[in-house]
C-alpha cells in the first residue's frame, strides 16, 4: 500500500512537472499563452492529488494540520483550473491573454509545491 502511494506521489509530481515545465517554456522566451500541455499537467496533478487526499494518504491518522494543508492546496488548484479555463478560451477568442492571467498560474503552482513541502 505504501509503495503505491509512493507512486501516486510520482504521478503527481510529474504532473507538476509537466504545468510548471510547460508554463516556464512560455514564460522565459516563449509567447505568455496558455498551452494545452499546462492543463494537461494540472489535470495529472490534480486527479493524483485527490488520489492522495483520499483516507488512504492520512496513514499517520486524521491529522487536522494536514486536513487544512489538502484543503489550502484543493483551493488553490480549483483557482489554477479556472485561471487556465477561462484565459484558454478568452486566448482563443481573442488571440491574446492578459498578463495577470498568465502569472498568476505560475505562481499560484509554485504556492501549492511550496505548501507541499514546507507547510509541516
Ligand atoms: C497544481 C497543483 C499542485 C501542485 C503544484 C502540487 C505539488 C506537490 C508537491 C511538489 C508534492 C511533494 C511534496 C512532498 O512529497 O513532500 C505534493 C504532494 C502532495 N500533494 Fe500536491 N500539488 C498540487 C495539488 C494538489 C491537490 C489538489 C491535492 C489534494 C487535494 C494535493 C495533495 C497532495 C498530497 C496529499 C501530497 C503528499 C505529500 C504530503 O502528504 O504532503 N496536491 N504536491
Amino acid at each position: 500500500m505504501e509503495t503505491l502511494r509512493h507512486v501516486v506521489v510520482f504521478v503527481h509530481l510529474i504532473g507538476f512537472a509537466v504545468l510548471f515545465g510547460a508554463w516556464a517554456v512560455q514564460a522565459f522566451g516563449g509567447k505568455r499563452e496558455f498551452t494545452r500541455l499546462m492543463t494537461y499537467g494540472m489535470v495529472i496533478a490534480a486527479v493524483a492529488g485527490l488520489a492522495l487526499a483520499a483516507p488512504w494518504g492520512m496513514a499517520a491518522g486524521p491529522d487536522l494540520n494536514l486536513h487544512m494543508k489538502i484543503g489550502v492546496k484543493l483551493v488553490v488548484l480549483l483557482a489554477i483550473g479556472a485561471l487556465l479555463g477561462i484565459g484558454t478560451s478568452k486566448q482563443r477568442k481573442t488571440g491574446s491573454l492578459s498578463p495577470a492571467l498568465f502569472w498568476l498560474v505560475g505562481i499560484l503552482t509554485l504556492a501549492n509545491a511550496a505548501i507541499a513541502v514546507l507547510w509541516r
